[in-house]
């Protein structure tokens, strides 16, 4: 069997990885994937949103299953083109993707389907959401109204940032010209939770927690993400069916009846408030770096999970009781600007799984390539016994110009 994985990151590393486990023993195929998935698959020179090249690909080499990793992909319409050709496909429509695309699309329909999430209204005018800003209270969520990489969102706490924020998003070109959504601002614990979704049948990933901030103690600016674990004892079995059954499965439902029918991953973006669990966002796709901690705990067979979902039957999982945590290397300066080319060493004495996610090969030696460039993540009975082998291995690695984080998975121990 034949499967092609569209993407470059620790994500696609982890999905190759997660197929390379299949007994089917498939021939994995990456495009462009990277020096770590170079291990375990062929990687071709095709990049994640050129469409076209990437159907012909399928087509010449009898694909018969292709796994997207990326949101770029998808809002290239990847999958639409694939499926026009017959070539079976794992991921969401362009028309589905919208769900993470559009903020305003995913509020509608939140509120339509009674989807419990942050109040909120959306403005295209400059004046209109100032003086809506202006009635309402501080802090105030601004999020830009379309794909900006995690970097669309500014929770503002003075009303001059406010307005200079708003002035950026729909005056400036800076994020280009747009529509704003402005939310209430929520408190609690955040939380990630990935369904497969095919039409209305849901299966859930178990849970994980991001770290977005940059450094320790959740400070300094966003990133994509620093550090994911699982096995959240903050989040209760009554909170985990109240999830699936108020959040994940109305909106599978939802999307079948506004006919664009989802299939693939749904990424719930959620937060435990004092009011309950409320949606802060969804993504269309595996999360980076939830995918790195979640699928080492898959025990069913990725190819058969992934084949259900892309021909639109039941997908079932099972997954190990174990507990995972991952630190991400990142490059210093990340995510502001940063050098690349530092040769990087010891990743052989590693024990927990080494995903790439920014690395090269320069003369036979492997170099930083990206902002985050290595992701060390530890399975274990407990989450404390995987944060400290996570500890131990990222030690071993040795490059000059890479940092990480000290803390993560400690929310887990307050
Ligand atoms: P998003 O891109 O929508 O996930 O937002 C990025 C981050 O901003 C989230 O992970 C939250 O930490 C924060 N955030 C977004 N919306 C809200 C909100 N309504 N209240 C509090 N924090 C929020
Ligand atoms: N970890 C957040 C994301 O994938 O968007």
């Amino acid at each position: 069997m034949k499967v092609l994985v569209i993407g470059s990151g620790g994500r696609e590393h982890a999905i190759v990885e997660a197929l390379s486990r299949s007994p089917k023993a498939p021939k994995i195929y990456a495009a462009p994937g990277n020096a770590g998935i170079a291990q375990l698959a062929e990687c071709v020179a095709i990049k994640d949103t050129e469409v076209e090249k990437l159907v012909e690909f399928a087509k010449t080499n009898n694909i018969e299953l292709t796994v997207v990793g990326p949101e770029a992909s998808l809002a290239a319409g990847v999958v639409d083109a694939f499926r026009a050709e017959g070539l079976k496909i794992f991921g969401p429509t362009k028309a589905a993707a919208e769900i993470e695309a559009s903020k305003d699309f995913a509020k509608r329909l939140m509120v339509k389907y009674d989807v419990p999430t942050a109040a909120y209204a959306t403005f295209s005018d400059f004046e209109e959401a100032l003086a809506y800003v202006r009635k309402g209270t501080l802090p105030t969520v601004l999020k830009y109204d379309g794909l900006a990489a995690g970097k669309g969102v500014v929770i503002a706490t003075t009303m001059e940032e406010a307005e200079a924020t708003l002035r950026d998003m729909l005056l400036d070109t800076k994020f280009g010209a747009g529509r704003v959504v402005i939310e209430e601002f929520l408190t609690g614990e955040e939380f990630s939770l990935m369904c497969f979704v095919a039409g209305n049948k849901v299966c859930p990933m178990p849970v994980a927690q991001d770290h977005k901030r940059a450094y320790d103690n959740d400070e300094g600016p966003n990133t994509g993400g620093m550090g994911a674990y699982t096995q959240l004892p903050f989040i209760t079995e009554e909170d985990h069916a109240y999830a699936m059954e108020k959040i994940m499965q109305r909106v599978a439902d939802a999307m079948v009846k506004e006919g664009t029918p989802f299939t693939g991953v749904l990424y719930g973006g959620l937060m435990k408030t004092p009011q309950g669990i409320k949606v802060i966002e969804f993504n269309a796709r595996f999360g980076d770096p939830e995918t790195e901690v979640v699928l080492p705990r898959l025990k069913s067979d990725a190819v058969d999970v992934f084949t259900a979902v892309a021909c639109n039957e039941e997908p079932r999982a099972e997954w190990s009781d174990e507990a995972t945590l991952g630190i991400v290397l990142a490059s210093k300066g990340y995510p502001g600007s940063y050098d690349k080319g530092f040769v990087i060493r010891g990743t052989e004495r590693v024990e927990s799984k080494l995903y790439h996610m920014g690395t090269a090969m320069k003369d036979g030696e492997l170099v930083t390539a990206g902002g985050r460039v290595m992701f060390v993540v530890a399975s274990a009975p407990t989450l404390r016994e995987a944060q400290a082998k996570a500890r131990e291995d990222i030690a071993k690695i040795e490059c000059e110009n890479l940092f990480h984080r000290t803390d993560i998975g400690n929310k887990a121990f307050k």
